[in-house]
């Protein structure tokens, strides 16, 4: 079988990973994978029910009922908790800071690893998260750490929550940003950081056409032919 290629994207919360590798992945005809997407399904299971999530035994132990899966509709991922379609459910702020609560525990970790690898192994893909450089696609052909500041980053979500008509304030989303950020990249097991090997680009200054270009010619010098 032909070696898939493989774009892994790491980066902070609201840094456009998600955006802009859903363009990239249009440009090249690759499939775009948003595992934080996955964390978050499993994070709406936990709320669902109730769960205390600090409790990482009882979280723990729960994986075990849980099946992720996704699948592409239109070209858009879609994800699947427990065969229900949740797409629609997992974009809000409480669903997002779950994820990254729940994520710290290898048992939430474990569940999801085979599904992100074997989507990588299938097809040409760009998947974006926090450890796909690091642990999930360790051998992917291009990697970037996208990031931009604390503000750019807090005033882009401040935005996208604005147009939904949700209320909310500039200072909170920040702090909120900020407290995420802490937790991602301390945690024990699979933190936030840039891969050895991963190009560091900062947004903060850059249009999404301008980031989308420049990750297309880094895959290219990387060897992609197209
Ligand atoms: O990218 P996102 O905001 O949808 O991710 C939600 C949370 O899921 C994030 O704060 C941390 C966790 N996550 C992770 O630990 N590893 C990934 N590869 C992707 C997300």
């Amino acid at each position: 079988m032909k070696k898939t290629y493989n774009i892994a994207i790491d980066g902070p919360a609201g840094a456009g990973k998600s955006t802009i590798a859903r363009r990239v992945a249009e440009k090249l005809g690759f499939v775009y994978v948003d595992t934080g997407a996955m964390y978050r399904a499993m994070a709406l299971y936990f709320l669902r029910k109730g769960f205390d999530l600090k409790d990482e035994d009882k979280v723990g132990k729960a994986c075990r009922e849980i099946s992720v899966d996704i699948r592409y509709e239109n070209g858009e991922q879609q994800v699947l908790l427990n065969e229900e379609n949740v797409s629609g459910l997992i974009r809000t702020e409480e669903v997002g800071n779950a994820a990254s609560a729940i994520s710290a525990y290898p048992a939430v970790r474990a569940a999801l690893l085979e599904l992100q690898r074997t989507l990588a192994r299938t097809s040409d893909v760009i998947m974006d998260g926090r450890d796909i450089g690091t642990l999930v696609l360790p051998e992917a052909d291009c990697k970037i750490y996208l990031t931009a500041s604390t503000k750019v980053r807090a005033v882009r979500r401040y935005k996208e929550l604005e147009e939904k008509g949700m209320v909310c304030s500039l200072e909170e989303i920040e702090r909120d940003i900020i407290e995420r950020d802490n937790r991602d990249m301390n945690r024990e097991i699979a933190p936030l950081t840039q891969a050895e090997d991963a190009v560091y680009l900062d947004a903060s200054a850059m249009t999404i056409d301008q980031v989308v270009e420049k990750i297309i010619a880094l895959a290219r010098e990387r060897g992609l032919e197209q």
